[in-house]
């Protein structure tokens, strides 16, 4: 089935929805995204720094933690504030935003290849994370998997409802040492030795926080299925609205994002598929009035009550921004980045890559190990003397630096941080 033409299928079938934009689209949020579509393709030679309201001193190399909004979507969102003030109860109360928050449903579930009645709108991946360790039918004799790679926000959760409803949690030492190397039938192995007939979840990154080493999706929950696992969970933290992502035909039951980080949508917004399968044996987090009107969807699972319709809304925006530069536009240009990343290092005696070499399980967020100094100070000290934005890890495993770019850095912006390593490290 082609997924993607269903979606748009289901998105026409709202009232009058066919093309829609959203309700905010000022003339200059318009002039500027038509501006991208006419020029996509070319991002060397394209101005997006201009699109940003990020402080010229700073290059912000850290999508990985906190992504950058860019200008006409956070203009878009002011604007919905604005209007919410304009009548509180009216926008929040009176249906009048019901069908554009509908709108961005159905963008959603477009940018994941998913049904509309899979996607609940949250406000991050952790609470999509809670949302399945608190509601699925778990106990005594059962096991939840997952390896040290995993993010807290996706493992902390199943640790507690765990201890509290008596099923156990099985938590691997994912080989750091082995990333660099990884194949996919390595990474597969990996996860299928730990499986036992007691595990019903496993839980995996679809792009790990650290490393960035990208989990094939169909590939695991293939080979999880066929080895009796009920239940298989993707944190998607990482990769909304850096890859492509096509949950629907992927055999995923549950994948949990945050709109915050690389689509570049207002803070405190988060998306969650939820298979129909899998909604069956579900049980709300959230129990309010209201949910009864949704009993075959994943609305049920939001947070309904007075909420966050502002932002809500600007999703569409930053949805609709991301498209307009497009996904082949992206790709290329992440690996462009990756690529001149990986030669300055190969030639510098300063880093040492820590991340994947095999391009389908690299992303646009990588590690370098910082030879001859703790990188936590490195890192302090590349902000604060060079401006450089970027996330360190210093465990006993790891000494890196995390960089993860986006649409708006350059190549010369890394020919700048190799000058400024060489005056911090020198
Ligand atoms: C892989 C991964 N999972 C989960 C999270 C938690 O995200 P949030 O705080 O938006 O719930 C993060 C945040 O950095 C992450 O990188």
């Amino acid at each position: 089935m082609n997924h993607r033409r269903a979606f748009l299928k289901q998105i026409s079938a709202i009232a009058g929805m066919a093309g829609v934009s959203s309700i905010v689209d000022t003339d200059r949020t318009f002039a500027a995204d038509v501006d991208l579509i006419e020029r996509r393709g070319s991002v060397r030679n394209f101005r997006y720094k201009d699109r940003y309201m990020v402080d010229p001193a700073v290059t912000y190399f850290n999508h990985g933690s906190i992504g950058t909004v860019p200008r006409t979507v956070h203009e878009a969102h002011i604007a919905y504030l604005r209007l919410m003030e304009t009548n509180p109860w009216f926008y929040m109360w009176s249906g009048e935003w019901d069908e554009p928050r509908e709108i961005v449903r159905a963008k959603v579930a477009t940018l994941l290849s998913c049904q509309i009645s899979e996607v609940a709108i949250t406000h991050n991946t952790t609470e999509g994370f809670n949302v399945l360790a608190a509601g699925l039918p778990l106990g005594v004799g059962d096991e939840v998997l997952f390896s040290s790679i995993n993010h807290p926000g996706a493992s902390v959760c199943w640790e507690h409802h765990g201890a509290t409803r008596g099923y156990s949690v099985k938590r691997f030492d994912f080989p750091w040492d082995r990333v660099m190397e990884m194949t996919t039938d390595e990474l597969l192995g990996r996860y299928e030795e730990q499986i036992t007939p007691r595990t019903r979840v496993l839980v995996v990154p679809h792009v790990d926080n650290t490393v960035g080493l990208r989990h094939p999706m169909s590939e695991l929950a293939r080979m999880a299925k066929s080895n009796g696992v009920e239940f298989v969970a993707v944190d998607g933290a990482q990769t909304l609205g850096m890859l492509d992502i096509e949950v629907g035909d992927s055999g995923v039951d549950f994948f949990s994002a945050s709109p915050h980080k690389w689509l570049q949508a207002p803070k405190g917004l988060g998306v969650l598929y939820l298979s129909n399968d899998v909604q069956q044996h579900l049980s709300p987090m959230w129990v309010t009035w209201g949910q009864a009107r949704w009993p075959d969807s994943a609305r049920r699972f939001e947070d309904y009550g007075t909420r966050n319709l502002a932002e809500l809304l600007t999703l569409g925006n930053a949805i609709d921004f991301q498209v307009a530069i497009g996904q082949e536009t992206k790709d290329a240009h992440y690996a462009s980045l990756r690529n001149r990343f990986m030669q300055e290092v190969a030639g510098s005696n300063e880093f040492t890559w820590r991340s994947p070499t095999d391009s389908g399980l690299s992303a646009s967020l990588y590690a370098l190990e910082v030879n001859g100094m703790r990188a936590n100070a490195f890192a302090t000290q590349m902000f604060r003397e060079h401006g450089f934005v970027m996330r360190a890890f210093a465990t006993d495993q790891l000494n890196t630096v995390r960089i993860s770019p986006n649409v708006a850095n350059t190549e010369e912006d890394i020919a700048r941080f190799m000058g400024a390593t060489a005056q911090v490290l020198g």
